[in-house]
């Protein structure tokens, strides 16, 4: 047994899946997935073959052609990070089909009650897999390492529709029996052509890490806001209208990724907008990017989210990390392309502006892993480390800043072209640090003695030749934000052009705790706590709550109820409950998440719940 990825039970003297054909019936009043899989493996594999589940029940392995069973058995306890082991007995076979069914605790899942919905009348349900959750859909080898194609048939009520990740390829009735349907559990075979019940099919002909999983399934609509892009959301006038308005600059975005990174291979790239409880700001699922609704607000951020979600179609989703100890491959190159992408459409300023708020999370997460160094380098060391609680901007601003590092040593044109050539290179593999420094050195002779490629790498912290961004705009609001510190607000006059990044960079340059009478003067004049823009507000909060002002609980409990994001819920939560002295923003943090802990996605539950753990 030799694990070839930290979090997977997947073993490297074991073939890997090329192909998964997945049948799910999705059963509403239960929040439950009855599915049956078709893996097939590389080549045919004798003797045990080893598999990562999570809450799922495997109900019966059986040979594709035969149907008799093959034997199998779960490890007896659950792995708190990797899940549950599948190990199933094959005998020269080269497919195997297993009949599955979600539960309650299958965290890549939300399933919302119609009264969670915009509409209120249907329910909804949709995925969220990176890192390790694909596992908690279907059984799968849910490393990155293995890049599968797959098909789907979605089985929904009638007056639903799905979407997926995936090329969609039909809409119609169900026919009885079909895609070994006559096998799923507890009679749902039966269901499978019942009255009021319709197959959405989907293929994913490109193969793609486990992670890029995904669906979502409710009363979705859509406009056309591009070429090849859509935009989706549960059907309600006023959010496809704004989604539509919000990312009309898509296409040019398109253009911009294909000049700099080479052709855009996935055909589509629609884009979902998601209900609040959405727990990131946005997820690169391929052909269809998945969105927090926070990024809808009429300014410049929420196209700078999708062009970070574009760029994974180069950076991560193309060339991915071998596993998660390698993740900057993905975040740090994205967050470098991103800030490409944004510098061509809204200019260098705004670019600048983006690297700067980077910067200070930078300098912020590497101040929070100060017990915990590993955390502060690029390549790290994961075993026994869940990824979700280990999310911090390391990977990527420090990965963006070592990029960047390249590009000033070689200059932009060089670069660019070593940008394109290690796309082409390494298009539709799994790759890890070593294999990019490698081909680093082999493209740029002697870069080794120019930059200290293995402090970047393998160093703690961050370099002496690490880059403060530097721009007018930036300076001026890091100035302001040390002038505050010395009892002088900016005047109405400074700020008359600011939008909610202006905003979000100089209230995270303040110091982290003031005065409570000068937090409540800030917000008189420029009413912060009140900000339709999440970022603005929840940077405003948090300094309230570390300043001990107290009037700001009714916002901050608002606050929690209505959204989900992790980037909210993370700090505030944070807030409340570290330190001393706190007792009254301790049992309010307790209180608003056992009344509201249910409407979040399981893996910000789960977020929430170590901070917990941690601090209280
Ligand atoms: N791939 C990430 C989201 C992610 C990371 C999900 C790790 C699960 C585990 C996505 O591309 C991302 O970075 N989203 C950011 C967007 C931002 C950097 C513009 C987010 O959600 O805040
Ligand atoms: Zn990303």
């Amino acid at each position: 047994m030799a694990p070839i990825d930290p979090h997977s039970f997947t073993d490297s003297s074991h073939p890997l899946t090329t192909h998964i054909a997945l049948t799910l019936f999705f059963d509403f009043p239960s929040s439950t997935i009855h599915g049956a899989a078709v893996l097939s493996l590389s080549c045919p594999h004798t003797g045990p073959l080893s598999l990562d589940t999570r809450a799922l029940s495997i109900h019966q392995i059986l040979d594709p052609d035969t149907h008799s069973p093959l034997p199998f058995s779960l490890s007896p306890t659950p792995d708190p990070i990797k899940g549950t082991l599948l190990s199933v007995s094959l005998s020269n076979h080269s497919s195997f089909l297993i009949i599955f069914s979600t539960s309650h605790a299958s965290s890549a899942l939300q399933w919302l009650s119609p009264p969670q919905t915009f509409n209120k009348t249907h329910p909804f349900v949709y995925t969220q897999c990176q890192s390790i959750h694909a596992r908690s859909i279907f059984p799968c080898q849910d490393t990155p390492a293995a890049r599968v194609r797959y098909s789907a048939l979605l089985n929904i009520p009638r007056e639903l529709s799905a979407v997926m990740a995936a090329k969609h390829v039909d809409r119609r009735p169900p026919i009885a029996g079909e895609g070994n349907t006559s096998f799923l559990s507890q009679g749902f075979g039966s269901l499978w052509a019942a009255e009021g019940r319709v197959v959405e099919a989907f293929v994913m002909d490109q193969p793609v890490p486990p992670y890029l999983f995904a669906f979502a399934v409710g009363e979705l609509g859509f406009r056309e806001v591009g070429p090849r892009t859509r935009v989706y959301s549960e059907a309600v006038d006023s959010v496809l209208d704004a989604a539509a308005r919000e990312f009309e600059g898509t296409e040019e975005m398109i253009r911009q990724g294909e000049r700099l990174f080479g052709d855009y291979e996935w055909e589509r790239f629609d884009l979902l907008v998601l209900p609040p409880s959405f727990p990131y700001g946005g997820m690169e699922n391929p052909r269809m990017v998945f969105l927090t609704p926070t990024v809808i607000k009429g300014d410049a951020s929420g196209a700078q989210v999708v062009a970070h979600e574009l760029a994974h179609s180069w950076t991560g989703n193309l060339i991915t990390n071998k596993n998660n100890e390698h993740f900057w491959l993905n975040e740090g190159f994205t967050t470098y392309a991103e800030r490409r992408i944004v510098e061509v459409v809204q200019g260098e300023d705004r670019a600048t502006l983006n690297a700067g708020i980077g910067w200070k999370g930078l300098n912020e997460d590497i101040e929070r892993f100060k017990d915990n160094l590993e955390f502060t380098k690029l390549k790290t060391k994961q075993e026994g480390v869940d990824p979700d609680a280990i999310y911090s901007q390391v990977p990527y601003e420090k990965g963006f800043q070592f990029l960047l590092r390249i590009e000033r040593q070689i200059g932009r044109a060089a670069f660019d072209e070593f940008i394109k050539k290690y796309i082409a290179t390494f298009k539709f593999k799994s790759i890890d640090t070593e294999t990019f420094i490698d081909f680093l050195k082999a493209n740029v002779p002697g870069i080794e003695n120019e930059i200290d490629l293995e402090l970047w790498t393998e160093g703690i912290g961050i370099p002496p030749d690490a880059y403060e961004p530097v721009s007018n705009l930036y300076t001026k609001i890091v100035s302001l934000a040390n002038e505050f510190k010395l009892g002088r607000m900016p005047r109405e006059d400074e700020v008359a052009d600011w939008q909610g990044q202006e905003w979000e960079l100089y209230l995270e340059n303040l110091p982290k705790s003031v005065e409570a009478s000068q937090i409540q003067a800030l917000d008189e004049r420029y009413r912060l706590s009140e900000s339709k823009d999440y970022e603005v507000k929840v940077a405003f909060l948090q300094l309230a709550i570390s300043s001990k002002c107290r009037d700001y609980h009714g916002e901050v409990e608002k606050t929690l109820k209505e959204v989900g994001r992790m980037k909210y819920l993370r700090p505030l939560y944070t807030a409340l409950v570290q330190g001393t002295g706190k007792e009254e923003e301790k049992i309010l943090a307790k209180r608003v998440f056992a009344e509201t802990g249910d409407c979040y996605h399981p893996i910000a539950q789960g977020v929430v719940e170590s901070i917990f753990a941690k601090h209280l």
